[in-house]
C-alpha cells in the first residue's frame, strides 16, 4: 500500500491556495478516504471552464449543486440550465441524513444545512421569469447562424434588417421577421429593390421555411419583449450571497436545436454586455449546463464553431462555463481542450465501446503515481469522482479520487406550494412577465399594405367612375365613399429606435 502520509502531504501541497477556494471533498487512496486531504478549486481559475462527467446516477447533478451552493456562498452568482428539473431544491435546506454526516466526518468538514437565494427562469410558458430577446437584438448575423442560412440567404437577411432599421420597423419576434420576408417578395418588392437590390422569391421562400422550422421547435417563445437584461443574472442577496438562477428547461429535451440556439444567443449576449475583466481573482458568473450533450447533439458545423469560439472568448469576461454530461466524448475536442476543471464520476464498462471510452478518458487526465486511472474510473462509488483542477498558476493540480461533499440544500425538488411562494416573492417576475404588445414590423407592414390597397381601390373606383361618366354622361353621382383616412403608424416617428446591438461586430471578431 502506498504511504497514506506521503499521499496526504502530496494532496495538501498540490491543493494549497493563496486566495479563496471552494472545497469539493477529501482525496481517497485505494478506496479509503484520507480525512482532511482536502481537494479544492481556487476561485481564481473558475473562469477556466470545466466538465462534470460520469455514468447515470453517479452524482453529476449533486456535484453541480455543491459547486453552485459554494459559489453562491462566496458571493458569486450562478446560472444553471436545469434540463431534468431536479435543481429547485437549492431554495430549501437539506433535511440532513446520518449518511451525510458520515460522509462529512470522513471528509473532515462539518455539514451545515442551508438554503440559497434562487430565481427560477423559463423559456416557455412554465412558471418562472420569462427569458426573452428581440429579433433585432440578435442581429442578422446571429439569426442567420441560428437558421443555418447559406451565404446568399444571410445576405438577404442583412438587407432586411437594414431596411427595417432605415424604416424604423421594429423586429421583435419571428412573426415580424416572417412578415418582412413576405413583404419583400410581394408588396414591398419594388421599394426594396430600388434601394437595396433584388431579393429572389426563391431565397426568401427558403428562409421562410427555416423560420417555420424554428417556430415548430418553439423558438417563437423566446423571441419578443420584454427582453431580458443579462445584468439581472448578477444579483447578490442581502447577505452577500450570489443568486442561483435556474433556467427550467424540462420541455426542451426533444428540441436540441432550440437549446443550442438559446445557449448560443445567451452566451453571445453575455459576451456583448459584460465588461472585460482584469485579473479580479474570482469569476463574475458561473454557468452550468446539465445534460450538455443536448447542445452539441444536433448543432451544425457552423453553430459548433460559434460555440467553440465563444467558449474561448467568454473567459475574459469573467464567466466560467461548466458542461455536465455522461460521457466526456459528448463534448467536442475543441471545447474539451479548453476545460480547466475536470470532475469525472464513475464510468461503467459494459461493452467493448465503453472500455475504449474509459481508456480514452483516462488518457486525458494527468499522470499519477498513486492511481491507475482507468481502474479507478470504474471503481468509483456514488458521489465520488476523479478531480483535476487548475491551481492559481494555471497548472493542473494532482489527480485526486475524491469523496465529494454533500449538498447543503435539499437533494430533491420543491413542492408546488414552495415553488409558488418562491415565485410570488420574485422581483424579476414582476419586471419580465408583464405582457408587452408593442407595435412592430408585423402590424406596421400590415397597415402599410392595407393603406396601399385602399389607395389602389380608391384609384380604381375613381377611374371607373370617370369612365362611367364619360360613357353615360350621367349627372347623378352618389358619393358615399368613406373618406376616413387611417392614421398610419408607419408614418409616426418612433420614440424608441430599434436597437441593434453590436452582435455583428462581436461575431465578426470571433470568426477571425
Ligand atoms: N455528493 C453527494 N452527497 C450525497 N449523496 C450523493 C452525492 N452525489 C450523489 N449522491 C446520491 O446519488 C444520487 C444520484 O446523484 P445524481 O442525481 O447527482 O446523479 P447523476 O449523475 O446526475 O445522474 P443522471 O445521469 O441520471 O442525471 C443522489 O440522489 C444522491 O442520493
Ligand atoms: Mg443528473
Amino acid at each position: 500500500m502506498a504511504d497514506a502520509q506521503v499521499f496526504f502531504d502530496y494532496i495538501n501541497e498540490g491543493y494549497t491556495t493563496k486566495g479563496d477556494a471552494i472545497v469539493l471533498g477529501a482525496a481517497m487512496l485505494e478506496g479509503k478516504t484520507i480525512t482532511n486531504a482536502l481537494v479544492k478549486v481556487p476561485l481564481k481559475t473558475l473562469n477556466r471552464h470545466g466538465l462534470i462527467a460520469g455514468a447515470t446516477g453517479t452524482g453529476k447533478t449533486k456535484t453541480l449543486q455543491v459547486l453552485a451552493e459554494n459559489l453562491s456562498e462566496k458571493g458569486i452568482p450562478v446560472l444553471l440550465m436545469d434540463i431534468k428539473g431536479d435543481l429547485s431544491g437549492l431554495a430549501q435546506p437539506s433535511p440532513g441524513h446520518p449518511k451525510i454526516d458520515e460522509r462529512h466526518a470522513q471528509i473532515g468538514i462539518p455539514f451545515e444545512a442551508k438554503n440559497f437565494p434562487v430565481e427560477i427562469l423559463t423559456l416557455s410558458e412554465q412558471n418562472g421569469v420569462r427569458l426573452r430577446a428581440t429579433v433585432s437584438e440578435f442581429g442578422p448575423v446571429l439569426i442567420s447562424r441560428i437558421l443555418e442560412l447559406s451565404e446568399a440567404q444571410s445576405g438577404v437577411m442583412s438587407i432586411l434588417f437594414k431596411y427595417c432599421d432605415d424604416n424604423k420597423l421594429p423586429l421583435l419576434d419571428l412573426k415580424d421577421l416572417k412578415k418582412i420576408l413576405q413583404y419583400a417578395s410581394d408588396e414591398g418588392k419594388d421599394d426594396i429593390e430600388k434601394s437595396y437590390g433584388r431579393i429572389s422569391p426563391a431565397t426568401s421562400g427558403s428562409i421562410l421555411r427555416k423560420i417555420v422550422e424554428l417556430e415548430q421547435q418553439g423558438g417563437d417563445l423566446f423571441f419578443g419583449e420584454k427582453s431580458f437584461d443579462t445584468d439581472d443574472l448578477l444579483r447578490i442577496d442581502e447577505n452577500g450571497r450570489g443568486f442561483i438562477n435556474i433556467v427550467r428547461l424540462t420541455d426542451i429535451q426533444d428540441r436540441p436545436k432550440l437549446f443550442s440556439t438559446f445557449m448560443l444567443c445567451l452566451l453571445a449576449e453575455i459576451y456583448a454586455t459584460f465588461p472585460e475583466q482584469g485579473d479580479s481573482g474570482r469569476p463574475e458568473l458561473v454557468i452550468f449546463i446539465d445534460e450538455a450533450h443536448l447542445i452539441f447533439k444536433e448543432a451544425s458545423g457552423a453553430l459548433l464553431d460559434q460555440i467553440e469560439s465563444i467558449v474561448k472568448l467568454i473567459r475574459s469576461k469573467g464567466v466560467g462555463l461548466y458542461f455536465v454530461t455522461q460521457n466526456p466524448t459528448d463534448v467536442p475536442d475543441a471545447v474539451l481542450s479548453q476545460l480547466g476543471l475536470k470532475i469525472q464520476h464513475a464510468l461503467r464498462a459494459f461493452t467493448a465501446k465503453d472500455r475504449k471510452a474509459i481508456k480514452l478518458t483516462a488518457e486525458n487526465y494527468p499522470l499519477s503515481d498513486f492511481y491507475k486511472t482507468d481502474e479507478v474510473l470504474t471503481a468509483l462509488g456514488i458521489g465520488e469522482a476523479l478531480v483535476s483542477a487548475l491551481n492559481e498558476k494555471g497548472i493542473p493540480t494532482p489527480l485526486a479520487a475524491t469523496l465529494m461533499r454533500a449538498p447543503m440544500s435539499r437533494m430533491d425538488v420543491l413542492e408546488e406550494e414552495e415553488l409558488k411562494t418562491l415565485l410570488d416573492n420574485s422581483k424579476l417576475l414582476k419586471k419580465y412577465n408583464e405582457t408587452i404588445d408593442r407595435e412592430s414590423a408585423y402590424e406596421m407592414l400590415n397597415e402599410k399594405i392595407e393603406i396601399a390597397h385602399q389607395k389602389e381601390a380608391q384609384e380604381k373606383a375613381t377611374r371607373e367612375k370617370e369612365a362611367a361618366r364619360q360613357s353615360t354622361s350621367s349627372t347623378s353621382s352618389r358619393s358615399t365613399r368613406s373618406t376616413r383616412r387611417t392614421k398610419s403608424t408607419f408614418e409616426k416617428v418612433l420614440t424608441s429606435p430599434t436597437v441593434i446591438r453590436s452582435v455583428l461586430g462581436i461575431l465578426t471578431k470571433m470568426m477571425k
